[in-house]
């Protein structure tokens, strides 16, 4: 290793605990309270990070981030100027996404904002505008009918842009007015006193998070202008957000120099349901607004987004797998060897998730020029009462891949909403910043 290498390695090292770990700032987060997406990585750990590595990099940044979740690690990217790329899975954090990395005047939303509660003041239709199973259970009547509302005032927004901006807020209403417990990411629904006695008003809550959102995107938005990086009406880089299986292909044809991503820890049943999260909010959003590329059949069940994301589903059977992915990490094959019977039928989900996982790493690997950077924040859990070793793991599929660790950081995790009651799988308290090299 160079001079240069240690040194960068030693400036890595020295970031404060406070700083990993998130204490010292929740201002710098902006951008980040507009919509709950669960499991999101916090900028202002990521940032020193990047900032160090871009010393490094020394040359235009091109930044990908192939779970792109929330899109923290792209607003991070933004924040410094960077080229960046997402991808996800899941329709809602495309959404999200979107709106992130999009150039927004304050007045413009200010005045939506009024226009659409104008319109909504004025509407005295009780019809339903969105039918799906359970509807009745998830929604309270009068809720469906103020959401319905806000529907169709959002609907009549002539910019898809704007639309997209408050398809958030609304996705972030009705996680707070359906009938569904906001303490967990699993749909949990409340007791039947809880929603007779809880006054909600959809329309109110509307407003507020309108008026919250804006104020969060306007405060990014000022940032980027601050740093000089808004010109002729936009961001003057590439921000570039898509629709995709990781595990299946990487949707572009850019290359990368920088990657830093916080994957799933694991299947997304038995670990965060980001699919389920999204369930609710994602009847309500015409899916044409998000992206016409999205399938027809993703909400047909609120397991499907699941289902599809890693460790979900595959048909390969588990012997062809894991005599696949033993040779790549023998963590993993102890791991699975300890157990038995139905233990061990259990252990097989975090086989799939890992094969799918390497399958991902090796879809991202010819999109990263010789000499990137990639930075992964994972953490570990536990299946059966055994801790899964996601960082050793990730190590050796690298390690396989001729891919050598770089150095290693470790935060503890302040607060974290946990998946709710799971007999199967504890979520983790410490998370592992693993940084590698491609050297080729
Ligand atoms: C921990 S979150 C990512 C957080 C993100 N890195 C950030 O900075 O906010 C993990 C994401 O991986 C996504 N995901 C799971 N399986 C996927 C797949 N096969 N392809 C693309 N995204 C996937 C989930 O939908 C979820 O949004």
């Amino acid at each position: 290793m160079s001079g240069f290498e240690q040194e960068i390695r030693q400036e890595l090292k020295s970031i404060s605990q406070m700083v990993l770990n998130g204490t010292n700032s929740k201002k710098k987060d902006f951008a980040r309270g507009i919509l709950n997406y669960p499991a999101m990585m916090v900028p202002s750990v990521q940032e020193p990070i990047i900032n160090i590595i871009s010393k490094y990099i020394n040359e235009d940044i091109n930044l990908i981030d192939p779970f792109m979740g929330a899109s923290n690690s792209l607003v991070t990217g933004m924040k410094s100027g960077m080229n960046v790329f997402g991808q996800d899975i899941n329709p809602l954090s495309l959404l999200l996404s979107q709106v992130k990395v999009s150039f927004f005047e304050s007045g413009e939303l200010t005045e939506a904002l009024e226009r659409i509660n104008q319109k909504i003041s004025i509407d005295l239709s009780s019809t339903i505008e969105v039918s799906f199973s359970n509807i009745d259970k998830w929604f309270k009547k009068s809720i469906q009918i103020d959401l319905s509302k806000i529907f169709r005032a959002i609907r009549f927004e002539k910019s898809l842009k704007i639309r997209k901006f408050f398809w958030v807020v609304l996705a972030e209403t009705i996680r707070i007015s359906s009938n569904d417990r906001t303490s967990t990411f699993k749909l949990h629904i409340r007791s039947v006193e809880d929603i007779q006695n809880r006054k909600i008003s959809a329309l109110k809550t509307f407003d507020e998070i309108g008026r919250r959102n804006i104020n969060e995107i306007v405060n990014f938005v000022s940032v980027l202008q601050g740093n000089g990086y808004i010109r002729n009406g936009a961001y003057f880089k590439d921000a570039e957000v898509v629709f995709g299986d990781t595990n299946a292909e990487i949707r572009t044809k850019k290359k990368f120099n920088l990657l830093v991503t916080s994957p799933p820890y694991g299947d997304n049943q038995t670990t965060v349901t980001y699919g389920q999260f999204s369930y609710l909010p994602l009847q309500w959003i015409p899916s044409e607004d998000i992206d016409k590329e999205i399938p027809k059949d993703y909400l047909n069940t609120y397991r499907d987004i699941d289902n599809k994301s890693l460790g979900g589903q595959s048909k390969k059977h588990i012997t062809e797998i894991e005599d696949q992915i033993f040779k790549k990490s023998i963590t993993l094959q102890k791991f699975i060897f300890q157990f038995e019977g139905i233990e061990r039928k259990k252990a097989e989900k975090v086989t799939r998730f890992i094969n799918d996982l390497d399958n991902s790493i090796e879809n991202m690997l010819p999109k990263l020029n010789k000499n990137s950077i990639l930075v992964w924040t994972v953490g570990n859990r536990s299946v059966n009462k055994q801790m899964v070793q996601n960082d050793r793991i990730l190590e050796e599929l690298f390690d396989h891949k001729g891919i050598k660790l770089f150095t290693t950081l470790e935060r503890e995790i302040l607060s974290k909403r946990m998946p709710g009651k799971n007999n199967f799988s504890n979520m983790m308290s410490k998370e592992k910043i693993l940084i590698f090299k491609k050297n080729y």
